[in-house]
């Protein structure tokens, strides 16, 4: 990021340009089409919606992240049920599908950040297929860190972001879009409502129609650019597998380090727990306002869901991100040990290091070293 910066357009420019779409294309696990929408996440999910969906048209959402900017478009948003730390089931997507009739798209959440929990999408896909609406998903805490294999799980549109496992600075979201999302994007009754998040800009920029000189149809934030080329090239070189192996992991030690303290996870089925971030409950009679606080102020750790941001009316979460180069033991140890401490601060007794120990014992067993050691 710190290069000069290099104009959007020619050649110097189309190499790093062509490379990141490759590199995309390649941890995406897709022949489709990829772009890079230069906004936050929701720019993408903005994207999506407004480019599918017209007026009366009927979404299934698994969360009002998608519901509202169904709305927004005109169109009608009909909610899966899912309650909040549940995973959704397939058999209520099919149920839905199964009772109304033409539904447009299904468009939920890959990884729930919110809740800390990822939905079955090749189960859902599959379902979704044989229906035949457009399958879009919100991979914003996903795509890096947790496994999306768009050809193979049918998703038409996959909407991401580069601040969550692909450890870049917030400000540009990946996209990709599949054949059959273009052409109900061609065969609208109205034109897209939206200039900069009209898909088909992105298809056929009008000043470079082919995408051969100037890819984009608007400028993009060339530096983000570049510092996804990097990110991307870290993943690809450490290699996927691993990439996804060192997640799950790291997962697994955050959730059995919560555990052995005495804590309670919010995910019920740790068959879908996330892998890029946990969330915890908040024991009743402890201050969670005062914890939190220690952390932030006294330790210099912000872990999720301050005091200001509860996500359920009559229980207290918080939340660990072990995400991009937060997945590693150096994080998940050094944070363990600071949440113990400040639980301890507020008299919540745990036996002293079992937490740190847990993990440990998840790192050691799983075979995953800290960076740098023999
Ligand atoms: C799953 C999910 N969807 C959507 C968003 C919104 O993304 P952004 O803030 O990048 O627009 C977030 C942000 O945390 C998220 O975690």
């Amino acid at each position: 990021m710190g290069h000069p910066i290099i104009a959007h357009y020619m050649d110097q420019w189309m190499a790093v340009y062509n490379e990141t779409i490759d590199m995309l294309k390649r941890v995406l696990q897709t022949k489709n089409d990829v772009f890079v929408i230069t906004g936050s996440g929701t720019a993408s999910l903005e994207a999506a919606v407004c480019s599918i969906v017209e007026p009366g048209d009927k979404v299934l959402v698994d969360h009002p992240i998608f519901g509202d900017l169904v709305k927004a478009h005109g169109g009608i948003p009909i909610e899966i049920p899912v309650k909040f730390g549940d995973h959704i089931d397939p058999s209520d997507v099919e149920r839905r599908l199964e009772q109304e009739k033409d539904v447009k798209a299904v468009a939920i959440i890959h990884n729930n950040t919110f809740s800390a929990v990822t939905n079955p999408i090749h189960e859902i896909g599959k379902v979704v297929y044989d229906f035949g609406p457009l399958f879009i998903i919100d991979a914003i805490s996903s795509l890096g860190g947790i496994e999306i294999k768009t050809d193979e799980w049918h998703v038409d549109i996959v909407c991401s972001a580069g601040q969550k496992a692909l450890a870049i600075p917030p400000g540009i979201a990946p996209t990709s879009v599949s054949a059959k999302a273009w052409e109900v994007m061609e065969k609208r009754k109205e034109p897209i409502h939206s200039k900069y998040l009209n898909l088909l800009e992105y298809k056929n920029p009008p000043i470079d129609r082919e995408r051969k000189w100037h890819p984009t149809p608007f400028t993009p934030s060339t530096v983000l650019f570049r510092a996804l080329w990097q990110s991307l090239k870290d993943l690809l070189q450490e290699g996927m597998e691993n990439v996804y192996r060192r997640h799950a992991i790291a997962a697994e030690a955050a959730r059995e380090g919560f555990k052995a303290m005495g804590l309670e996870l919010l995910v019920k089925d740790e068959r879908y727990a996330s892998n890029t971030v946990t969330a915890v409950l908040w024991p009743h009679g402890y201050d969670h306002a005062r914890f939190w606080r220690i952390l932030y102020d006294e330790f210099n750790i912000m872990i999720g869901n301050p005091p200001e941001h509860q996500p359920m009316p009559d229980r207290k979460i918080f939340r660990m991100a072990h995400m991009g180069n937060t997945a590693t033991p150096e994080c998940i140890l050094m944070g363990l040990s600071y949440i113990e401490r400040a639980l301890n601060m507020v008299n919540f007794n745990t036996k002293g290091g079992e937490g740190v120990a847990a993990a440990q014992r998840v790192f050691l067993h799983k075979g995953l070293k800290v960076r740098g050691s023999p």
